[in-house]
């Protein structure tokens, strides 16, 4: 069955808020959320001497293969993500580029999929969540307009945070 993949980059504050949208979606049967964390693949830092090295010895790390599995199975992706320096975190730029090299098309892991993008930051997260929209759509992506901040100051109510993944919900495909 395909599912919805949530997505943490971390295995802290934004692994506590997935563990959140897993619940939520979790009481939506027979909707399957599967929650995964990039820090458990062990993804080598992309360069392309290195993928070259790969291709010429056919032996690419299984991780790879895990993780493009993951993306290509889900119908929807929900990405929780902190920001960093004003931008993406390396590990989630590293997994998305991986994965755009170990698809037959560089876009098929994200084209036309519904996404969610949420972040646990310590400021406002702003410039992670356009960031990633910005890319993600490059990708082909349907990326929701509204997205899930939460910051060490201001935190999220339920009511917003379940009111938010309703909505993505609702616009998924049926
Ligand atoms: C290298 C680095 C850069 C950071 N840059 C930013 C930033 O630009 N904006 C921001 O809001 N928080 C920034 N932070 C703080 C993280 O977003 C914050 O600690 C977040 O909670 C980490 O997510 P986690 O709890 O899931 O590990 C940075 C943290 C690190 C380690």
């Amino acid at each position: 069955m395909e599912k919805i993949l949530i997505i943490s980059s971390t295995r802290n504050s934004n692994f506590d808020m997935s563990k959140k949208i897993k619940n939520f979606f979790d009481g939506l049967a027979p909707t399957v959320a599967e929650l995964i964390c990039l820090e458990d693949f062990s993804l080598p830092l992309f360069t392309p001497t290195l993928e070259m090295q790969f291709k010429n010895n056919e032996d690419f790390p299984e991780d790879i293969g895990k993780i493009k599995d993951f993306l290509l199975s889900s119908k929807a992706i929900v990405w929780c993500s902190p920001e960093y320096n004003g931008g993406i975190s390396p590990i989630l730029t590293n997994a998305i580029a991986w994965i755009s090299r170990a698809t037959t098309d560089w876009k098929e892991a994200f084209i036309n999929k519904k996404m969610l993008i949420c972040s646990s930051s310590g400021g406002n997260g702003k410039n992670f969540v356009e960031g990633l929209r910005l890319q993600l759509k490059y990708l082909g992506s349907e990326v929701m307009e509204d997205c899930i901040i939460q910051t060490k100051k201001q935190s999220i109510s339920e009511n917003e945070f379940n009111k938010k993944l309703s909505q993505f919900y609702k616009n998924l495909p049926s």
